[in-house]
């Protein structure tokens, strides 16, 4: 079953009800997606092993901690996952980024796939998909099919926003990828649009309707 996090570190839920406000124009949103996500990874790559290894400080000799080299590819799923990109990269910058390019349909709400471009050693790597809404789960779903079919085994899931559905619909095919989120909404309305929500997080993101 998938491990569901919820993120209400004070300063997430701070900037998450800002990024909900209507009245909250696209630089503003942008600035505060890229920080959300930066805090989000922050407690995502929690887990990273770390090696001792030798070096010098103007004093002394010592041993000190590194990242041992794990290998991580960050996932956004287009658009609007790439507005969760750079947070995250900042903190990992050795991190390959792959894509996944869906859009929902309008009237069926099914997710359509037309690009995908992915590290060559994506198998080996531990993968962070973003995207800041999981409504139907749809996306979220199609993009895990198409990482694992290219050999991805451990995936962690990250969306600002979430609703019960979207987690179930997760859990239904993916039960072993978790899920990172900084919110579970109440539902989904009769246009599959997240209940409060915070509207189209791609065309908020890139000024388009
Ligand atoms: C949004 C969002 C997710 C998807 C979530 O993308 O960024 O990818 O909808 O909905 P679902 O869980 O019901 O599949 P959208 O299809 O609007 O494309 P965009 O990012 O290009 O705007
Ligand atoms: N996609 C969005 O951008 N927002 C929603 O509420 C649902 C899907």
């Amino acid at each position: 079953m998938s491990k569901v996090v919820i993120m209400n570190h004070p300063l997430i839920q701070h900037k998450l009800t800002l990024l909900r406000d209507k009245n909250t124009g696209s630089k503003d949103f942008r600035e505060l997606l890229k920080e959300v996500a930066m805090l989000m990874g922050y407690e995502i790559t929690r887990d990273l092993t770390l090696e001792e290894v030798e070096i010098e400080t103007p004093v002394v000799k010592t041993k000190s901690k590194v990242l041992s080299g794990k290998k991580l590819a960050i996932i956004p799923i287009l658009r609007a996952g790439l507005g969760m990109v750079d947070g995250i990269v900042q903190l990992v910058p050795a991190a390959k980024v792959g894509h996944v390019g869906l859009y929902r349909d309008p009237e069926t709400l099914k997710p359509v796939e037309y690009y995908s471009k992915l590290p060559a050693d994506i198998d080996e790597r531990e993968i962070i998909i973003v995207d800041p809404m999981l409504a139907t789960g749809g996306s979220a779903v199609a993009a895990i099919d198409v990482l694992k079919k290219r050999g991805a085994k451990n995936i962690k899931l990250v969306n600002l926003v979430a609703c019960p559905e979207g987690i179930q619909e997760v859990e239904k095919y993916h039960p072993d990828v978790d899920i990172y989120v900084a919110s579970i909404d109440e539902k989904l309305n009769d246009h599959g649009y997240i209940v409060p929500g915070l509207g189209d997080a791609g065309d908020r993101i890139f000024g388009t309707k």
